[in-house]
């Protein structure tokens, strides 16, 4: 996506245009995981390439923003980041759990073992890593103007940030370079990942 974020109007609108298609992805898949640092565009792509397939989405922080009452950086604020861990990891074991869905993970989900242990595991599940460089998905993150706790200190949020990479990358049955296209061109570029790789979907 070249521009910082979408703007819930434009995203409206290109919702809009989108028209459902099963028939584009491989038959055997009931999930799509998203899956990226902060910024990479997980929940707008996830929203976007959801409404292409006529799948339903989720959202993992918002699934647990529900769940709990609570917003993320309250929980990461009253409880620390590790009881955040484990609000996550239930929160996954219960997304995995749903079919013809398209599951946007938090940008620290798959640093926890279990989780990429329930990625890897869950049948009939692809995952996409959505890439790009710190720069650009921090200059995003900015713009969006959301409260991320994990991006407070900037410098070690990169490292994190390098940490993960090849996490993601090893997770991954496919990755879109994120940084350099619009949003409908990574939906389109995901769609026919997940189409002529079937073999790669567990
Ligand atoms: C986090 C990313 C956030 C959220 C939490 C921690 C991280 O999700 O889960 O603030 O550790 O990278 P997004 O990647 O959707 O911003």
């Amino acid at each position: 996506m070249k521009t910082a974020s979408h703007s819930e109007a434009a995203l409206e609108e290109t919702m809009e245009s989108i028209t459902p298609s099963q028939a584009n992805v491989h038959p055997a898949l009931r999930r799509i995981v998203l899956t990226g640092f902060m910024g990479s565009g997980k929940t707008t792509l996830g929203r976007l390439i959801a409404a292409r397939l006529g799948w339903n989405f989720l959202d993992l922080d918002h699934y647990i923003e529900s769940r709990t009452g609570l917003s993320v950086p309250d929980i990461f604020a009253l409880h620390g980041e590790p009881h955040f861990r484990r609000l996550e990891s239930t929160a996954l074991v219960s997304a995995l759990g749903k079919s013809n869905t398209v599951i946007a993970l938090g940008g620290g989900t798959p640093e926890i073992l279990t989780n990429r242990l329930l990625l890897e595991q869950t049948p009939a599940t692809a995952t996409i890593f959505l890439d790009a460089p710190f720069s650009v998905l921090f200059d995003r993150c900015v713009l969006q103007g959301i409260s991320r706790p994990v991006l407070a200190d900037p410098t070690l949020a990169e490292l994190r940030f390098a940490q993960r990479q090849p996490v993601y990358r090893a997770l991954a049955h496919h990755t879109i370079d994120t940084s350099a296209i619009e949003a409908n061109e990574a939906v389109e570029a995901m769609v026919i990942a997940l189409t002529i790789a079937p073999k790669r979907t567990r």
